[in-house]
């Protein structure tokens, strides 16, 4: 029952009729306004189906751009441009161009009597997708695993790099949601970890990055994005709506939303939509979610755009704060078809859609491309995300397209290869290293099984955008992965390093083996998972087939060899935990090697900390339980229902780390959990109050100005065909036949709830990311890691914060807050690191007052625990007398 935007696509290529004859409201409405009148209110239906207390109130108007110190040059810059666009110039920038109507995977029309040129709109998170010369970096999940914020800003800078090398102007990463509910689900090896303070370091460190890089960052995708089955809307949109994430306010806030929050304060310039409803209401037009908590509450200045094929109704996406429809088309992709583009235009002419909307949807994207500095020497694209030919179709959805030069095949990849070495490194999580198997000596007979030691045969692209398991797994599958250049394979990296090496590809244990003394086995499984357009091995995207067991018979593997070999090395490439129980436990399993989703760098990276030339560094971004049923049933994978799929979020802030400790329910491997091949010891901790504590931050300012412009309805020959015109058909267009005839009687029924006069502000905004206060530092936290073994290496603090205990408000026991990593300790170094507690990681969302409080006590403290993982906490320090110890009971198992 899944259809997923790519079988539309190639549906509606083999069958336009048919596509056609199935959808006639969609079809027969050129202009696209009967879909606007018969969905604009689909944010605000109430469905019996979506449980009682979920709700997502109407939030109008849209708080336009530009009151933001930070943005001031920029929007003064945008403002002086967008006041002498045209309503053509306005819409183009608004509206893709459609699917396959250009070279990137999504392309905006274009002002270039402003300099402004289509935009490119190009994945991923992890690399430039669907092109060549580029890196092929670690997945999120492995930059997550580093702990580390300067590699985390390294790797964004580069792939920002990258991105600008490519001529891409929005790149479409990171991915901070799915922050990794589920499991199973699909896409959470794209982000950074199962836990919000993780998802907001690893986002925001790369939006530093690829901002730095003049590219404009899009974090995706807001929100509630879990899980992959049943994420789209069938169409026409009413037959199967996407799945509804049903969230409660507080959870929203202090979960889902934290690392968005995150990402604003570190000026993204974008933000997707996900496909997914919340409460009932289609985030690519919930107006509480885009209009009252992006662009109010957290203050965003950027841009909205849809994930691909999201949008669901033109004037309502509009109202509720959308500001670029991707990749431009209605519902059914290569038509012809939009809500936007000429509908768009229509629908300012007519006085439907408030002009002042289309111009701080415009503002806002002009504003962000000057905030990255695209109007400096910014170039275009030199590579087509279409065809590896060197010309081809310019616009390969039109009826007839004329031939381009569309790939030059640039080479960016400069010296990124040692960026992905260094993270794919830092990542590697030492889970387990009985009797110091590891590190092994390169004299050492070692005995190598399973495919995913190797290359896939058919190549390493040979899967379109990686949607097979075939060989070495170093990212999962969908529009979240890049082409490698070079794949190291870890058995390659093995012959190299290591002088007596065998290799047995297969993922069945050969029989009749005999071992040596002295043998040691090393053996690959993986588990992989992606996105829904494709369907592996039975797993719909999410690992709804496979669940949390390594894939191809990877227990029976690792059995065969514990049965035969005396030490057995077990190396894992995965999206997310897998349940280790079937071997881990088997005397002779010495080490457990969590290598993540490393890129392209898998085999060297690999054998770096196989051999002791780097001590392993790596913690685990979510735990490892000893079963999936340690974890509640509402956190599985939804299955199928006829209207719309329910995922009711009834565990509310307890996944992971924060369920298992609320139970009282050991995991095998706590959150953060990663060994090192030396010892570090901690001391002289201290704690410094910087801000004194008050329940309340201090009252937001009022916003600053936004951009003036004329109210006067444009005059309607801006939106007629240009004189002489070559159209190239299906390509989305702002122009419209007969413009003249647009009149403004046409009753409209707006959304209940719509108004144009402003909302108050709100009291927990007030800047990019929310009221700078939130941001303040309330805590400073030193402390001195020593390095006590003989090894050099690098140790990682976790601060974890426990709330006073006469809190009213029900808190999980732990939350992490800030981590800090070592430099390179040699034997008997030490570093000193200085951790912070902000405002916000001491507060709470109180949903009545909406805003953020501090449960402050005057009897109870806060505790501070520092450790380096949830289940190791030995040092702690408490609020009110500062007063720091080791030694103490840690309020978890
Ligand atoms: C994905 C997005 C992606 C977009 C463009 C969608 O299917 O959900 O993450 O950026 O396609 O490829």
């Amino acid at each position: 029952m899944l259809i997923s935007n790519s079988c539309w696509v190639i549906f509606t290529l083999v069958f336009p009729a048919l596509a056609i004859r199935q959808t006639p409201d969609f079809a027969s409405d050129a202009l696209g306004l009967q879909q606007i009148q018969q969905h604009g209110n689909a944010t605000l239906e109430k469905r019996d189906d979506v449980p009682a207390g979920f709700t997502t109130p109407p939030y109008y108007p849209t708080p336009k751009g530009g009151w933001v110190a930070s943005w001031t040059d920029s929007y003064a810059k945008a403002a002086e441009v967008v006041a002498n666009m045209t309503l053509a110039e306005k819409v183009n920038l608004t509206t893709g161009t459609g699917l396959l109507m250009g070279p990137c995977s999504g392309n905006t029309g274009s002002a270039l009597r402003f300099g402004i040129p289509n935009l490119c709109l190009q994945d991923s998170a992890l690399g430039v997708a669907q092109t060549d010369n580029n890196t092929a970096f670690p997945a999120g999940i492995t930059t997550g695993a580093t702990f580390n914020k300067a590699l985390m800003y390294a790797r964004g800078y580069a792939l920002g790099q990258e991105a600008r090398g490519k001529g891409v102007n929005i790149q479409l990463g990171p991915t901070i949601g799915p922050i990794g509910r589920k499991p199973r689900g699909g896409r959470n090896w794209e982000g950074f970890g199962a836990d919000p303070a993780l998802q907001g370091f690893g986002g925001s460190e790369t939006i530093k990055g690829m901002q730095a890089s003049g590219v404009i960052a899009t974090v995706k995708h807001f929100i509630g994005n879990e899980q992959e089955m049943y994420r789209m809307d069938i169409p026409p949109h009413g037959l199967m709506k996407a799945i509804s994430s049903n969230i409660d306010d507080r959870t929203l806030h202090e979960l889902y939303a934290w690392p968005f929050m995150d990402a604003i304060k570190a000026g993204v310039g974008a933000v997707m939509t996900s496909y997914n409803d919340v409460n009932g209401s289609a985030n690519s037009q919930n107006s509480k979610l885009i209009n009252g908590i992006l662009k109010d509450e957290f203050g965003f200045q950027g841009l909205v755009m849809t994930d691909w094929l999201a949008q669901i109704g033109g004037v309502s996406s509009a109202l509720a704060g959308l500001d670029m429809a991707m990749p431009g088309d209605g519902s059914i992709p290569l038509l012809g078809l939009a809500y936007w583009g000429y509908d768009l235009s229509t629908s300012v002419l007519n006085g439907t859609v408030p002009l002042e909307r289309l111009n701080d949807m415009v503002t806002r994207i002009v504003a962000a491309w000057y905030q990255m500095g695209q109007d400096q020497d910014y170039p275009l694209p030199n590579f087509s995300a279409n065809t590896a030919d060197a010309t081809g179709l310019c616009y390969p959805a039109a009826l007839l397209s004329p031939t381009c030069v569309v790939n030059e095949y640039v080479n960016v990849q400069a010296d990124h290869a040692n960026v992905v070495r260094n993270v794919s490194r830092e990542g590697i999580t030492l889970l387990k290293n009985d009797n110091t198997t590891l590190p092994l000596t390169t004299s050492a007979s070692l005995k190598v099984f399973g495919s995913d030691a190797q290359n896939n045969p058919d190549g390493i692209n040979a899967c379109n955008q990686r949607s097979c398991d075939t060989g070495v797994l170093a990212m999962g599958w969908g529009s979240g992965t890049a082409n490698y250049p070079y794949l190291d394979a870890p058995i390659d990296a093995l012959k190299r390093k290591a002088a007596n090496v065998t290799y047995y590809s297969s993922d069945t244990f050969p029989s009749g083996l005999t071992a040596a003394t002295g043998d040691i086995a090393i053996v690959f499984i993986n588990s992989d998972s992606g996105e829904n357009q494709y369907t592996v091995e039975n797993n719909h995207g999410d690992r709804d087939g496979s669940g949390l067991v390594s894939w191809h018979n990877g227990d029976a593997l690792v059995q065969a060899a514990a049965a035969k070999y005396a030490t057995v090395i077990v190396v894992v490439h995965t999206v997310g935990p897998i349940i280790v129980e079937p071997w881990i436990d088997l005397p002779s399993v010495k080490s457990v090697v969590f290598a993540h989703l490393p890129g392209q760098e898998a085999g060297d990276s690999l054998t770096d900390i196989l051999f002791g030339d780097y001590s392993p560094s790596g913690h685990l971004p979510y735990s490892i339980p000893v079963a999936e049923s340690d974890y509640p049933s509402s956190v599985g994978i939804v299955g199928f229902e006829v209207t719309q799929v329910q995922d009711t979020f009834s565990e509310g802030l307890y996944i992971d780390y924060r369920y298992l400790n609320k139970n009282k329910t050991s995991p095998r491997y706590a959150f953060g959990h990663g060994l090192s091949y030396t010892t570090f010891s901690k001391s002289s901790i201290t704690l410094t109050s910087i801000t004194p504590l008050s329940s309340l931050p201090p009252a937001r300012a009022a916003k600053g100005s936004t951009p003036v412009y004329s109210s006067a309805i444009p005059p309607a020959s801006e939106v007629a065909w240009p004189t002489g015109f070559n159209i190239i058909s299906r390509y989305l267009y702002p122009y419209l036949d007969d413009p003249a005839s647009i009149s403004s009687s046409t009753p409209f029924t707006y959304p209940t709830g719509y108004q144009t006069t402003p909302q108050p502000d709100p009291p927990s905004g007030g800047d990019e990311g929310g009221n700078p206060a939130l941001w303040d530092i309330m805590y400073n936290l030193t402390v001195t890691v020593t390095n006590t073994g003989t090894v050099a290496g690098k140790d990682t603090v976790m601060l974890f914060v426990q709330y006073p205990s006469d809190s009213p408000y029900d808190t999980p026991i732990i939350q992490l807050r800030d981590f800090e990593k070592t430099d390179t300790l040699v034997p008997e170094g030490s570093e000193t690191l200085t951790l912070s507690v902000k405002r916000r990681d001491l507060s709470v969302w109180d949903t009545v007052l909406q805003n953020w409080v501090v449960p402050v006590s005057e009897s109870e403290p806060f505790v501070f625990w520092v450790g380096n993982s949830s289940a190791n906490l030995t040092l702690a320090c408490e609020s009110l007398n500062g007063a720091c110890s080791s030694g103490r009971t840690p309020p978890v198992v």
